[in-house]
């Protein structure tokens, strides 16, 4: 064991994870094409400044969880992406891209950082894949990125999800609740805990998030949001909904739903998984107007989108047994040498199998014939290759089905072409 450990809150993947990982990215590509939705990768770090305009100083994640260093002495602070939305917009308006096109589609999947207490569900290095539309918010936009996410989350197979969903009006429906709602807490102030009296100077919407009782308790008897909005951000509202009923998704209208971020108006949205526990939240996202303008955009740009943990994802599909025989896949063929005078003769024909884009593996250590055979079967080969003096004389192989424990006889031309064949009933790859 070493005496250095991987830092609190972050952690190791490993190969067989990252099957799933891999799987679970295949899947994201290619509902994300689709619907249209293109790759975009941004730096890890951005200037501080970005993230404090765009998600909002008064935020968790901009007040307490960014780490954030100066570069240079006296330089600009930079900050390790905490999110990518600001970043992608930061990245859409540098490159001028609605000159190009009135709308954009774009996903991600990208590592981010946040300084929270690490839990089960929640660390400080985490992956998120997300998806942004730049350049509409309509309520067919809204619904389109929602139907997005849901359909990545059933093609994988993921059941029993909560979508949870509500509007926040405009900005300024907004500024008139929050006033109204502070002026209603302030009154209650000493009964609220201490996370929500944190709240209440800087940002007490957040305090409609309290999962603590006696703070819900508090809020129940309060100002609506709703009664603080206009007509039109309700119909835009009622139109989401039927879009995504028309569409096939389910969801909820929970009223008291507020996001962590402030860019923020309008729809907002949040799925969850009973099989998370405390951190149940898998994903979340919602229209995001002001944020072009709040990085300096002269003109508005309209925007939706989401993101989900990856980590959270993969912990859900884990317990639904979803990821059972992902990572199984081993080498096409095994070369199972019955003579240490031939390796070399195995490394050749190792070799020649590659080429022919045929993975293959070998013994390296020298084991016996047995030892080998078991090998092949724990990296879960297709087939084993025997490669012994008669066969190397003859130009004959064994070559053994391990599914079926079938065996043939064939030339190398024939075993390339046997192993590159189309898979039928017995074999699980092909891969040719
Ligand atoms: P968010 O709600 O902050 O939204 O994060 C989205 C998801 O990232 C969460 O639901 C959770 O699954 C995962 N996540 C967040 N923090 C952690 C953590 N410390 N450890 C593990 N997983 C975590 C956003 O980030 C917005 N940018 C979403 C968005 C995109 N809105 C519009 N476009």
């Amino acid at each position: 064991m070493s005496a250095y450990r991987a830092v609190k809150g972050t952690r190791d993947i490993f190969p067989e994870e990252i099957a799933a990982w891999k799987h679970i990215e295949n899947v994201i590509g290619g509902v994300a094409e689709l619907y249209g939705f293109q790759e975009i990768r941004t730096p890890v770090f951005e200037y501080t400044d970005l993230f404090r305009r765009g998600i909002g100083a008064a935020t968790d994640i901009v007040g307490k969880e960014m780490f954030s260093f100066e570069p240079d002495p006296g330089g600009r602070s930079i900050t390790l992406r905490p999110e990518m939305t600001a970043g992608v917009m930061r990245a859409f308006l540098q490159k001028n891209l609605h000159a190009a096109a009135p709308v954009h589609k774009l996903y991600y999947i990208a590592e981010l950082f946040r300084k929270e207490r690490p839990q089960a569900g929640r660390q400080r290095q985490f992956a998120q894949f997300g998806a942004e539309l730049l350049g509409a918010s309509s309520p067919e936009a809204v619904a389109e990125v929602i139907g997005l996410m849901m359909q990545v989350f059933s093609t994988l197979g993921v059941k029993g999800l909560k979508l949870r969903i509500n509007t926040l009006g405009d900005m300024d429906d907004r500024v008139r609740y929050r006033d109204a709602l502070k002026a209603y807490l302030v009154q209650y102030a000493a009964d609220l805990d201490e996370p929500s009296r944190e709240r209440l100077e800087k940002n007490p919407l957040r305090i409609l998030d309290s999962k603590n009782p006696a703070v819900q308790d508090i809020v129940a008897d309060g100002p609506k949001l709703r009664d603080y909005l206009k007509q039109g951000a309700l119909d835009d509202f009622e139109q989401v909904l039927r879009y995504l009923d028309e569409r096939g998704v389910s969801c909820s209208v929970d009223p008291l739903l507020v996001r962590g971020l402030d860019y923020y108006c309008h729809t907002a949205f949040e799925v969850a998984s009973p099989e998370l526990g405390a951190q149940d939240a898998l994903g979340g996202g919602g229209r995001y107007d002001g944020l072009a303008r709040q990085l300096g955009s002269k003109t508005d740009i309209p925007a939706a989108g989401f993101a989900v943990g990856m980590e959270r994802l993969l912990i859900v599909m884990e317990k639904q047994g979803l990821l059972r025989h992902i990572g199984e896949k081993g080498p096409r063929v095994y070369v199972v040498l019955q003579d240490r005078e031939l390796v070399s003769r195995a490394v050749t024909l190792c070799n020649s199998l590659r080429s022919a884009g045929i993975s293959a593996e070998m013994d390296l250590c020298a084991r016996s014939m047995k030892a080998q055979m078991r090998e092949a079967n724990r990296m879960h080969a297709d087939f084993a290759l025997f490669v012994g003096e008669a066969e190397i004389r003859s130009g004959l192989f064994g070559l053994k089905n391990l599914r079926t424990s079938g065996q043939e006889e064939l030339d190398m031309k024939a075993v390339i072409a046997r192993l590159c064949r189309k898979p039928d009933e017995t074999e699980s790859s092909a891969p040719c």
